[in-house]
């Protein structure tokens, strides 16, 4: 159960309307906190625009067996991202059990024979991506369930696309059109939005950030002061100990990192095929753009203490904190500026002359996108252009508008059977240089955070560029040593439980990380008497002598499979033409036929966009010429081996 009913809160929703006067409720089901984002940026344009008393609900946090009592003059609206394979987010499970259940059953019966929900009516948007097969099902099937109970729904249900890149897009051009249907059904009029803080920010100059009450964005500050013992989830990261970090290749672009996190000491545990979320902290010189743009730099260390301004508003972070921290910790500052941001920012600008030309750029996808996507700026780098400090925001603003900062996931690259208490990391450090303006490089935060934590680890002498003194020194760090907040989450990749089984696994660059561990545990496997069946693995990269990852290890556990283990390599720029590992699937044809029909798993892992699509057409079409069947026929045989588990993605755009 959710965070509300742990901190004994009441799941009853209604309840909750009547008793705080909301009559409008988001709920969204979020993964990674764009549907949340998104639903709170319903939430409050709802309010500014329209005079809707509005509140976000996380799905998690309530019960539905009283929807059948929702009150007429009342909205709820839905934000739904559908994750993997067309699953519910983790918070969105039990709402989509309930309603999805054959006979779904309220606690009374409201409206007429069949229709229980006819008093609700509803508008909806869902999350998705369309390079996965069950594009956007969670809002196709949510929509679905209410129509069937009778809900109304208001306008289109919308559709966002993350694979096209188009998510902020799809999600302006619905908007719009749903705001104009639904203030014809309610009645709603529309007023000159103004802004109101939800927020309420106040200063404390009597309060020093030495204080032991002051929240200095310690992800987990009980557990670093030693009185927390787990469990360690999405809400409650374990700071888990670097015990070793190496780059394990480095060129011009790119470079490669592998980091082992020591669990033994909590009690979390994993199983080979999990994932890893890590909860990065921001660049320090992206905090201090931020913080300069604004002409906050002497303000950076302030103790101030921030409030909802009503009941439903959650305070995103603990109070009292400063503003650092809760810039460094909890604000994804570094993400590219959205036009909606920018169209809500006009009204703070400067002068006449900026707000003017800010509107319209918030205004117009076309302009928006040549003079700020496509210059590929975060927040502070496009107030910056404009060449002015923005001293009047409300900091209030920010805590809104600006995305929490997300832990990222990471297939865990080590055998849980093999090393139970140690988890390994194969990240690939992102910083991509933009066209046309070379100088201008973007830095993933998370994977630029852990290079930096790696740096430290060995004695780095340059100056850190990530400002991780406080996160590794501070004065309530109880730790030496350098150490990364983690959480687990368990994923339905997983290894047949025989291991007699064949398996063939395709991961390509940073792919392979789950198959190290899939390799790893198999080599214990025989190690401890079991019979291993076939493990065949197919690696990409550029150029053996470059990116070849794991080489050395590929071949200590090979020699201990012996036959069992084949590797087979396709290096895209070592020849004169490009080899991917699908053309190594179609050169053995013939054995990927005869293991398939042996039932053998076959799992890929890796991008999502192009090369996960690809080697699915890869294997649907040797299906078909191997067994003569039509290519039809071949698709619909890896549908099924999809929906049996024998075909198993792990894949991440
Ligand atoms: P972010 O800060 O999130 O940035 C990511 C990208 O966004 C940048 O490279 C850039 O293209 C774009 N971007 C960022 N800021 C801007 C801006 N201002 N303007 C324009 N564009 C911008 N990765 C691995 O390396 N290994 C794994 O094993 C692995 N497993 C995964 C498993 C799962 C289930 C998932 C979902 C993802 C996995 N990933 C893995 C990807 C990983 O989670 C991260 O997405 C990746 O490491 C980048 O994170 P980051 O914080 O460094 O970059
Ligand atoms: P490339 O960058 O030379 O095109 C790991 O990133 C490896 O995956 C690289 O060798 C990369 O090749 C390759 N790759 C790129 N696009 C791919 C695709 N669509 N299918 C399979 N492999 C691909």
């Amino acid at each position: 159960n959710g965070s509300a009913a742990k901190a004994g809160k009441s799941r009853n929703i209604l309840e909750k309307l009547q008793e705080t006067g909301k009559n409008c409720v988001v709920f969204y089901g979020s993964q990674t906190g764009t549907a949340e984002d998104y639903a709170s940026r319903l939430a409050k344009e709802g309010s500014s625009r329209f005079g809707l008393k509005t509140m976000t609900a996380d799905l998690e946090d309530y019960d539905y067996e009283n929807l059948d009592q929702w009150p007429e003059d009342c909205l709820a609206v839905f934000v739904l991202a559908t994750y993997g394979e067309g699953e519910p987010t983790d918070n969105a499970v039990e709402f989509y059990e309930f309603m999805g259940g054959e006979d779904v059953s309220f606690s009374e019966k409201g409206g007429p024979d069949g229709e229980p929900l006819g008093s609700l009516k509803y508008v909806a948007f869902g999350l998705g991506n369309n390079t996965y097969e069950h594009y956007n099902s969670m809002v196709r099937n949510v929509s679905k369930y209410l129509d069937r109970l009778g809900a109304k729904r208001i306008g289109e249900a919308g559709e966002g696309d993350d694979g096209a890149g188009t998510m902020e897009e799809d999600f302006l051009a619905w908007k719009e059109p749903m705001w104009i249907a639904l203030a014809d059904t309610m009645n709603l009029e529309e007023r000159e939005a103004v802004y109101e803080p939800v927020f309420e920010v106040t200063e404390k100059p009597d309060l020093s950030a030495e204080d032991n009450t002051v929240y200095l964005g310690e992800p987990n500050k009980n557990h670093l002061e030693g009185a927390s013992k787990g469990p360690y989830n999405a809400h409650n990261p374990y700071i888990a100990p670097i015990s070793e970090s190496t780059e394990i290749f480095k060129d011009a672009e790119r470079n490669c990192l592998h980091l082992e996190v020591d669990i033994s000491e909590s009690n979390l545990s994993y199983t080979t095929g999990d994932h890893i979320a890590v909860w990065p902290t921001n660049a320090g010189r992206e905090v201090d753009r931020f913080l300069d743009v604004l002409n906050m730099q002497d303000k950076r260390g302030t103790v101030i203490t921030v409030k909802g301004l009503d009941a439903t508003a959650k305070v995103p972070f603990p109070s009292p904190t400063t503003y650092e921290a809760a810039i460094r910790y909890h604000m994804e500052i570094c993400a590219p500026v959205s036009r909606q941001m920018v169209d809500s920012l006009a009204q703070f600008a400067p002068n006449e002359e900026i707000k003017n030309e800010m509107s319209t750029i918030g205004k117009d996808k076309d302009i928006f996108a040549e003079k700020v996507a496509s210059k590929r700026v975060n927040i502070a780098q496009f107030l910056e252009s404009f060449g002015q400090k923005w001293d009047n925001i409300p900091f209030s603003f920010f805590i809104e508008g600006i995305h929490k900062l997300q832990p990222r996931y990471y297939s865990i690259s080590s055998s849980s059977l093999a090393q139970k208490k140690k988890i390994s990391i194969t990240a690939v450090v992102t910083s991509d240089r933009s066209e046309g303006n070379p100088s201008h490089v973007v830095k993933g935060v998370t994977t630029n955070y852990l290079l930096a934590l790696k740096e430290k680890q060995h004695g780095a002498e340059k100056p850190d560029p990530h400002g991780l003194e406080y996160a590794l020194t501070g004065p309530r760090n109880k730790y030496d040593g350098i150490h990364v907040p983690v959480h687990v989450r368990h994923s339905n990749f997983k290894l047949p439980s025989d291991p007699a089984k064949p398996i063939i696994m395709v991961g390509p660059g940073t792919g392979v990380a789950p198959f190290r561990g899939f390799v790893q545990e198999r080599a214990e496997q025989l190690k401890k008497g079991e019979t291993v069946g076939k493990t065949l693995l197919f690696f990409g990269c550029r150029k053996e002598k470059e990116d070849f990852i794991y080489r050395e290890q590929w071949e200590q556990w090979g020699s201990e499979l012996g036959d069992a283990f084949e590797l087979v390599t396709a290096f895209s720029r070592d020849g004169a033409n490009k080899v991917y590992v699908q053309h190594r699937l179609k050169e053995r044809a013939d054995e990927i036929n005869k293991l398939l029909e042996q039932k053998a798993y076959l799992y890929v892992c890796g991008d999502a966009a192009n090369m996960a699509r690809e080697v699915n057409d890869v294997v649907s079409t040797i299906i078909s010429e191997k067994r003569g069947v039509s290519k039809q026929k071949g698709e619909e045989i890896v549908k099924g081996m999809r929906a049996a588990n024998q075909y198993q993605e792990d894949v991440w755009s």
